[in-house]
């Protein structure tokens, strides 16, 4: 908003309405939280539903738990084997179970989907721009595999990857950004685009088969070495250029 001198100013926040935007639940909900004592802003108790707070860099607790009010939300999971990339799931529980309700609750979607027996790095968001760009075959954002492969891959098969190959109901051959040499049976293949299964159908197209798939990078992001299966961290501006660099338009 416009202040009198023509600068922008950050118009408070009230309470209720802070807790409700970072998916605390239903405003009656988040007022209930804040009457019955279970929330602190910036390290003061607060049960004023209806004070005012900026939301600059503003820190508040919910039965005691840290949180940082972010206008949107980014993040990055290390998805573990056996989960599944939806909320309605068929055979395995939701990715979105190794989030707090909060972020499930404002509605963080995950960019693009890794097969359930798929581990590795997955980004999430709530910021609908930011989920299209980054899924957009408009932009190319390079996604890194490490692929564990049936057969050792000869130098013909990491040929044929780089080339292109014809997938089953596709009409055009789609061939890997790059494809690197790990050991006999492991090659990092680098991807433009992030079709059904495309790892999966391009090793099946040279003949071979894969038995463990990892995604380890996104644009210039890696999957962080010190992030476990099934835990998750806020992306931080650093991780934001990161992707951003690698948007490359068509
Ligand atoms: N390609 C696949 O085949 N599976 C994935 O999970 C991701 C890319």
């Amino acid at each position: 908003m416009l202040g009198l001198a023509g600068l922008v100013y950050n118009d408070g926040m009230q309470l209720e309405r802070i807790l409700h935007h970072q998916g605390f639940g239903s405003r009656k909900l988040c007022r209930i939280l804040i009457i019955n004592d279970q929330v602190t802003v910036n390290g003061a108790p607060c049960d004023d539903p209806a004070a005012d707070f900026d939301t600059q860099d503003l820190h508040f607790t919910v039965d005691g738990e840290p949180w940082q009010y972010r206008e949107q939300a980014y993040l990055l999971l290390h998805k573990p084997a056996h989960y599944e990339c939806s909320h309605k799931t068929l055979h395995h529980p939701s990715i979105y179970r190794l989030l707090p309700a909060p972020l499930v609750e404002r509605g963080v979607q995950c960019i693009g989907r890794l097969d359930e027996d798929t581990t590795g790095l997955i980004l999430l968001s709530d910021d609908g721009q930011f989920i299209h760009r980054m899924s957009s075959p408009k932009w190319k954002v390079p996604k890194v595999y490490e692929v564990t492969a049936k057969h050792a891959v000869d130098s013909k098969q990491m040929q044929a990857l780089l080339n292109g190959v014809l997938l089953v109901d596709e009409s055009e051959t789609i061939a890997a950004l790059a494809c690197e040499q790990v050991s006999d049976h492991v090659i990092h293949l680098t991807l433009a685009e992030g079709k059904y299964h495309q790892v999966k159908r391009m090793l099946a197209a040279v003949g071979n088969r894969v038995e463990a798939l990892k995604s380890i990078r996104i644009g210039k992001l890696d999957l962080p070495a010190d992030l476990a299966p099934g835990e998750w961290r806020w992306l931080d501006a650093s991780d934001m250029d990161k992707l951003k660099g690698d948007r490359l338009p068509t």
